[in-house]
């Protein structure tokens, strides 16, 4: 991707000029960041995914007017008839992970790119009737909020008081003071940093897509890691128990001998002495799919161009190239064109055709698992 672009969906700004700016730092509202833009999905299909099993989706209800105000959540799936009437305002579905189930949503999101994709997490929509929206709130994650169906209005702000409002089923801003308010019309787009306030409330029906990103925190990197590393470890330093021949007698037995502490730590050192241990498990738990996709095999064979399968992560390193969940050693002139297909998720079939043999029958193999598709 050229970063030194200008790009119509950053508002003319190139993606470098937006990372630097932008990103993690200050909201930027976007007029017409993709002009004559039309909702991917009309309100019926999205009600479908709605009512699916393995679709995440959430109903958020404000009470009736007349009627003390109070919020109501509930999770799918939601069959047609338990959702509230259209006409009945102020309510809303929002169904995650939809680009997981429509290839054209999978294009819309290939456009943000310009991130790393081990940030880009999915591409939620909502759809809410006259008034419906999630009430104040911040999140932790940056988000591209592009208007796709009738009109929302955003208010936004810093906040220095992030309390909550307490006991409710939604986190829900208890003093929420906006800074900036603006309406966004079909095709505009509001980018928000982390922890930025925001509130949209639709303007008669209305349909936002939220292009979303994850950021993994210390603990959880932690402990997906040492799970991995687990694995190995045990096979590697297994054998090796602890002796204590020096042993004195002790008068304290309740007491844990610190050469028995001194024995943990080595043992940890030693599960975590491979320098590409770490590295390797970091790309295995990010391309690990999410926990609702699975693949359906059949019997492609990797003639010809190649494309990945909308639900597969790869990525890579200098020295690996991970896809679902799974790691390997990649150099030379394989590592270079398994790098473009991650890039770009594609290959044409003139690079299918310089891979060596083993790294084609590694393609074959991802076809044949539906983790990538033969280019009709
Ligand atoms: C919505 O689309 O209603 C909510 C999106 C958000 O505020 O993050
Ligand atoms: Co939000």
């Amino acid at each position: 991707m050229n970063t030194q672009e200008p790009l119509q969906l950053l508002g003319g700004l190139n993606a470098q000029t937006f990372m630097r700016r932008h990103w993690e730092k200050k909201p930027l509202l976007i007029r017409q960041a993709i002009p004559g833009f039309k909702p991917i999905l009309d309100r019926s299909e999205l009600l479908d995914l709605a009512a699916m099993d393995d679709v995440e989706s959430r109903l958020v209800v404000q009470a009736l007017p007349g009627k003390e105000k109070q919020w109501r959540f509930r999770h799918g799936p939601f069959a047609r008839k338990s959702l509230p009437p259209f006409k009945q305002p102020g309510w809303s579905v929002l169904v995650q992970g939809v680009d997981l189930h429509d290839e054209r949503v999978h294009a819309l999101m290939n456009q943000f790119r310009f991130v790393p994709n081990a940030r880009l997490d999915d591409l939620m929509i909502s759809y809410a009737t006259d008034g419906g929206g999630v009430g104040p709130h911040f999140d932790s994650y940056d988000v591209f909020l592009l208007q796709a169906h009738g009109r929302r209005r955003w208010r936004i702000g810093r906040q220095k008081d992030m309390s909550l409002v307490p006991d409710m089923p939604l986190k829900i801003l208890a003093n929420f003071v906006p800074e900036h308010e603006f309406v966004l019309e079909p095709g505009d787009m509001l980018y928000l940093p982390p922890r930025y306030a925001h509130d949209g409330i639709a303007e008669g029906e209305c349909m936002t897509y939220s292009i979303g990103f994850r950021s993994p925190s210390k603990g959880e990197v932690a402990r997906e890691i040492l799970e991995r590393v687990a694995d190995q470890a045990t096979e590697e330093a297994g054998s090796a128990i602890y002796r204590d021949p020096a042993q004195t007698a002790v008068a304290n037995s309740g007491a844990i001998p610190e050469a028995m502490m001194d024995f943990a730590q080595l043992a940890m050192k030693m599960a975590l002495r491979d320098p590409l241990a770490v590295r390797r498990a970091m790309g295995e738990y990010l391309t690990e799919p999410k926990a609702n996709v699975w693949f359906a095999g059949n019997d492609e064979t990797a003639q010809g161009a190649v494309r990945l399968d909308r639900r597969t992560r790869m990525l890579y390193d200098d020295k690996h190239i991970f896809i679902n969940g799974e790691s390997f050693r990649a150099a030379g002139r394989d590592a270079q064109l398994m790098r473009a297909l991650a890039d770009d998720r594609c290959l044409k079939s003139t690079e299918v055709s310089r891979l060596s043999a083993p790294a084609a029958e590694l393609l074959a193999d991802w076809c044949r698992t539906g983790w990538m598709h033969v280019e009709p």
